[in-house]
C-alpha cells in the first residue's frame, strides 16, 4: 500500500476508534446512572408482543401462539394479558430498510412488556448489525439466562451470559485497513459486569445453589477478561454463602462433555460471546440446540426466545413444517413463568416433559419421516 493512502487509513480508524471510545464510556455512565433509579415495573396488564422472524421461525411462532391462547385463555378473556403480532421483523423489510430493526417495528416492540421472539437471519459481513443484538441494546436486555437440565445425570445448569457488551457490542463496528488487516473491539464496562455478577448471584442465593463459575480466558485477554472476573469476585464477596470459582472457558467447555465431573456444576456467568458458544454445546447435551430457551431480561423489558436459528437449510428443502417447536415452547414456559403465571409455567413443563422424554408418542425429527410441529403443537396442548 502506498504511505499516504495507509497514513489515510490510520487516521480514519483512530478517529472512528475516538468515536466509539467515547460511545462507550457514555453508555457506561448512564448504565451508572440508571442503577440509582428504580426499574420501571410494568403496567399490571401484560402485553405480550409476537415476533414470527424468518425461516422456521413463522412456523414455530405461530404454534407457540396456539399454547399460549390456550395456556392463558382465562387471562386473555379478562383483558389481563393481549398478545399482540408485531409484522416487519424479517429480513426482506429490514434489507429493504436498510435497518437492523426498523423504527415502526421497534415503537411496536417497546410497547409491549414482554417479548416472546422467533429467529432473525443475522448477515454475514457487512455492516447490518443482527436483529438480536439491536433489540438487547434497545431493550437494555443485559442478563441472557439459559438454563439446561438432564435430570437423569443430575445436570442443572443456568447460564448467565452478559448480553449487551463484550464482544458484541463494537461487533459491526471493527477496523479494517484492505488487504492488510482487520480489528475488532471487545468492551466489558464496571456496571455492565456488576449487573450480571449480581444477576447470576441473585439468583443462585433465591435458588439455594452453592457455586458459582466464573469463566474467561482472563490469563490472554488480560484487560476485558481480566475486569469481568474482579468485579464478579467483588460481587461475589457480598454472598459469602456462595463458592465463586474461576475457570477458563477452554477448560470449561471439556468439563461439559466430562461425564464425572459436570453436574457439579450450577451456575455460571461469563461474557457475551463465550455465553454464546458454550450455552450451544450445554443445549446440546440437553438433546440439541432445539430444546433450550432462552430469556433475555433487563429491568423494564424481557425477550424469550429459542436458542437454535433460522434453519435456512431446512426451508431450501421445503421441510419448514417439521421444525422442532421445543426450543420456543420451553422460552415461552420461561415466559409464563417471568410474569408470575407459576402454576401454568408447571403445566407446560410438565406437558412438555411428557411429550419429549416420558411418552414421547409424536416425535419431531425434522425430517418428513417425522411429525409435524403442528402434530407436536397438539400433542403438547393434549397433555397441558
Ligand atoms: C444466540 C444466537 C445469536 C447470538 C445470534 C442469532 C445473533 O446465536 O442467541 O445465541 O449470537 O447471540
Ligand atoms: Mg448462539
Amino acid at each position: 500500500m502506498f504511505d499516504d493512502k495507509k497514513e489515510d487509513y490510520i487516521k480514519k480508524a483512530v478517529s472512528d476508534f475516538e468515536t466509539v471510545l467515547r460511545e462507550q464510556i457514555n453508555r457506561s455512565e448512564r448504565m451508572k446512572d440508571g442503577e440509582n433509579n428504580p426499574s420501571h415495573k410494568a403496567d399490571k396488564d401484560i402485553t405480550i408482543g409476537l415476533i414470527g422472524g424468518d425461516g422456521i421461525g413463522p412456523v414455530i411462532m405461530k404454534e407457540a401462539e396456539r399454547l399460549l391462547r390456550e395456556l392463558l385463555a382465562e387471562e386473555l378473556e379478562a383483558g389481563k394479558v393481549s398478545l399482540k403480532n408485531i409484522e416487519g421483523l424479517t429480513i426482506e423489510n429490514r434489507t429493504a430498510l436498510g435497518k437492523s430493526v426498523p423504527e415502526d417495528v421497534l415503537s411496536e416492540i417497546k410497547s409491549c412488556d414482554v417479548l416472546l421472539k422467533g429467529p432473525t437471519t443475522t448477515p454475514k459481513g457487512g455492516t447490518m448489525e443482527s436483529a438480536n443484538v439491536t433489540l438487547r441494546r434497545e431493550l437494555d436486555l443485559y442478563a441472557n439466562v439459559r438454563p439446561v437440565s438432564v435430570p437423569e445425570e443430575g445436570i442443572d445448569w443456568t447460564f448467565f451470559r452478559e448480553n449487551t457488551e463484550g464482544e458484541y457490542v463494537l461487533g459491526s463496528r471493527g477496523i479494517e485497513i484492505p488487504d492488510v488487516l482487520t480489528m475488532d473491539f471487545k468492551v466489558t464496562t464496571e456496571p455492565g459486569t456488576r449487573r450480571i455478577a449480581k444477576a447470576a448471584f441473585d439468583f443462585a442465593r433465591a435458588n439455594g445453589k452453592t457455586n458459582v463459575s466464573i469463566v474467561t480466558k482472563a490469563n490472554i485477554i488480560k484487560k476485558t477478561d481480566g475486569s469481568f472476573s474482579k468485579i464478579c469476585h467483588e460481587i461475589a464477596a457480598e454472598y459469602p454463602e456462595i463458592e465463586a470459582e474461576d475457570w477458563y472457558i477452554d477448560i470449561m467447555t471439556a468439563n461439559l462433555v466430562n461425564k464425572d465431573i459436570r453436574n457439579k456444576f450450577q451456575v455460571f456467568v461469563l461474557p457475551n460471546l463465550y455465553g454464546d458458544i458454550i450455552t450451544d454445546e450445554a443445549a446440546e447435551i440437553q438433546g440439541g440446540v432445539g430444546t433450550a430457551g432462552s430469556a433475555n431480561l433487563g429491568s423494564r423489558y424481557a425477550m424469550f426466545e429459542a436458542i437454535h436459528g433460522t434453519a435456512p437449510r431446512m426451508v431450501e428443502e421445503g421441510l419448514a413444517n417439521y421444525a422442532n417447536p421445543s426450543s420456543i415452547f420451553k422460552a415461552a414456559e420461561m415466559m409464563i413463568r417471568h410474569l408470575g403465571f407459576t402454576e401454568k409455567a408447571d403445566r407446560l413443563a410438565e406437558a412438555l416433559y411428557i411429550c419429549s422424554e416420558k411418552e414421547k408418542k409424536v416425535v419431531v425429527t425434522g425430517t418428513a419421516e417425522g411429525a409435524k410441529c403442528s402434530e407436536f403443537a397438539d400433542y403438547v396442548i393434549s397433555r397441558l
